[in-house]
């Protein structure tokens, strides 16, 4: 027998008895008169004590094994001296008094130390990943993970939810990234792709009449990697027959009350604030607000017009706007005044005027322009009376709010703008349902699955940037965690967006026609979203990267550093995959 109790689970109900234990070998400490040894395994940590004097033999051994070693102990569980107990351990009353002690497993010098507050340094880490996931803040993060899917799993089923398997080699789904590619042996210049999300399949499922469908499933996308995206990521994938946009918003609210009750016991207040597009746009510059801290953007073009101030004038002349960022209870030194200016140029602004107000008054150059009562007007207005300062950007609206949005994120990390703790969520819903992409052309805002809102759809072909989409994303603390859509379950309607996207009659036919027949077939209206299930766990668990939450992430620029992927393959895979490699050309 290798056990007979777990590390962790000794203590002194079962003094007395005699246990065989296994694990590895964390720390050894020779204190002279005595050989404390610590054994560990996931369950916890348990002391081991050996007097050399009466031992000898037993304590030479013990002290040439090296830490981390897999051990296994036959000893007599005793209680620990009144002076030695630890109240904080689970296991702190008692400790084992070993007559046997067999090395597994020998460990060789560790490249990581097993202490995470010893930062190996992310390389090192990622290279001996598997020795990081020993770390005890590593671990709590694995069954944090395994807690949040089975709580998910417990809920979806309660509520009437079936989990189907769909395919990993499939067809590619538009999603917005590249697709990765996997070669077929047998139809050799053909390509499966791995799903950039189960989209299609899941509508199909809704066909079948499945009615709740979800999954706790991998996606692939090729594309740039920040902090909260891998190319291959976990989502919550799901979808329902017969609904509209509010049932969803009500399950997704109850799940996600029941995860946080059960992975943070916190209770959260819903149902969840809501924003439309435009607003958050107008108000955030961005498409997803993190609104723990206020600073909302404002139009002041009206407060400026005719003014005299050439910058002012001439961006509204030319049918631009001025916005406002106000920074409550801040007043900028010329420095730091460069420095933002410095900043909003990243941001994609020519600069940005920061005018201090304190009370009465406009610092330069907006006090120089702006009549007494208008200056007034704009203090109660943007700063409620009280002294800040604001950020003003003239010029294009979508240039001018999307560079605030940015500035507004900088200036709160930046200047510890005062944030409301907790978690805080918000619905981004009236989506447009196009956009243009970067070559000019229409493209989906989220998907071409998505159904417009019917008032809408005349506008298609005539103004097809001003049609909405019944569309809706989950923000929580300033990230897109959800986002999903009711869909078009119209074969017209889905031809029609189809064509307006570019694509001819033929190739939507070949590469949607399984989708667009299987609407010949009786389809029930439908709808769905799809989480990301790293970045909720990142969010929950406080981190500030989703690498950190990924048993075996990839490094930012998709590399595998603990198996070295992606890596050549042999010439005979290649050939009979009847794939050649192009030779890059020397420059
Ligand atoms: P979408 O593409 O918005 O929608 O993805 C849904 C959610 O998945 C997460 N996510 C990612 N997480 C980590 N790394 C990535 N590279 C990554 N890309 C996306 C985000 C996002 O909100 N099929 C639709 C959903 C639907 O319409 O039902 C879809 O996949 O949290």
């Amino acid at each position: 027998m290798l056990r007979t109790k777990r590390c962790g689970d000794i203590d002194s109900n079962i003094t007395g008895q005699t246990v065989i234990l296994t694990g590895w070998l964390q720390r050894t400490r020779d204190l002279g008169g005595l050989l404390f040894l610590d054994l560990r395994d996931r369950y916890g940590l348990v002391q081991i004590v050996i007097n050399p004097d009466s031992d000898r033999e037993l304590a030479d051994s013990a002290r040439k094994i090296s830490r981390e070693s897999v051990i296994k102990i036959e000893g007599l569980v005793q209680p620990r001296p009144p002076e030695m107990i630890n109240k904080e351990m689970k296991t702190g009353e008692v400790e084992i008094k070993p007559f046997k002690i067999e090395v597994l497993s020998h460990c060789a010098e560790l490249p990581i130390p097993f202490e995470e507050i010893i930062d190996a340094g992310e390389e090192l880490r990622l290279k001996y990943r598997y020795l990081e996931l020993r770390r005890p803040g590593m671990q709590k993060m694995l069954e944090m993970r395994h807690r949040l899917a089975q709580s998910v799993r417990r809920f979806l089923d309660d509520n009437g939810f079936w989990e189907v398997e769909t395919p990993f080699l499939m067809r590619s789904t538009p999603e917005g990234a590249r697709d990765f590619l996997v070669p077929s042996r047998i139809y050799k210049g053909r390509f499966y792709a791995l799903p950039q999300s189960p989209q299609t399949y899941k509508q199909l499922l809704m066909v079948s009449g499945i009615d709740r469908y979800f999954q706790i499933v991998k996606c692939f996308r090729d594309e740039d990697f920040r902090a909260d995206r891998q190319p291959e990521f976990t989502q919550i994938d799901l979808e329902m027959s017969f609904i509209e946009e509010e049932d969803i918003f009500s399950l997704v609210e109850r799940m996600m009350r029941k995860i946080c009750q059960y992975l943070l016991n916190v209770e959260l207040d819903i149902p969840f604030p809501r924003l439309t597009y435009q607003d958050a746009a107008n108000q955030y510059g961005c498409d997803k607000p993190d609104i723990r801290f206020d600073l909302t953007i404002s139009d002041v073009s009206d407060k400026f017009t005719n003014c005299g101030f050439g910058i002012f004038e001439n961006a509204l002349k030319a049918g631009g706007t001025v916005k406002a960022l106000p920074a409550p209870e801040l007043n900028f030194s010329r420095k730091q005044i460069d420095g933002i200016n410095e900043t909003a140029r990243k941001f994609g602004l020519p600069g940005v005027v920061v005018s201090n107000w304190d009370g009465e008054t406009w610092s330069n150059p907006i006090g120089k322009y702006i009549e007494k009562n208008i200056g007034a007007e704009l203090g109660k207005l943007l700063l409620n009376d009280s002294k800040g300062a604001v950020l003003f950007a003239a010029g294009d609206k979508v240039i001018t709010t999307s560079g605030l949005g940015q500035l507004r994120l900088w200036l709160a990390e930046e200047y510890k703008i005062p944030q409301k703790s907790g978690l805080h969520f918000l619905w981004v819903t009236d989506f447009p349902l196009f956009e243009r992409d970067t070559e000019g052309n229409i493209a989906s805002s989220h998907h071409p699955f998505t159904a417009p809102v019917e008032s809408d759809t005349e506008m298609i072909d005539s103004d097809p940037l001003k049609v909405r989409s019944r569309a809706y994303d989950l923000i929580l603390n300033g990230y897109e965690i959800a986002s999903g859509s009711i869909r078009i379950h119209n074969r017209k309607l889905q031809e029609r967006i189809f064509s307006r996207l570019g694509l001819s009659d033929t190739e939507a036919q070949e590469k949607f026609g399984f989708l667009l027949n299987a609407f010949d077939y009786g389809v029930p209206p439908h709808g769905g979203i799809a989480f990301g299930f790293d970045r909720i766990l990142m969010l929950l668990s406080g981190k500030n990267s989703i690498r950190e939450v990924i048993p075996f992430p990839k490094t930012t620029s998709g590399l595998s550093l603990m198996d070295n992927s992606p890596a050549p393959v042999d010439q005979k895979q290649l050939e009979e995959l009847g794939i050649s490699i192009l030779k890059k050309k020397s420059k």
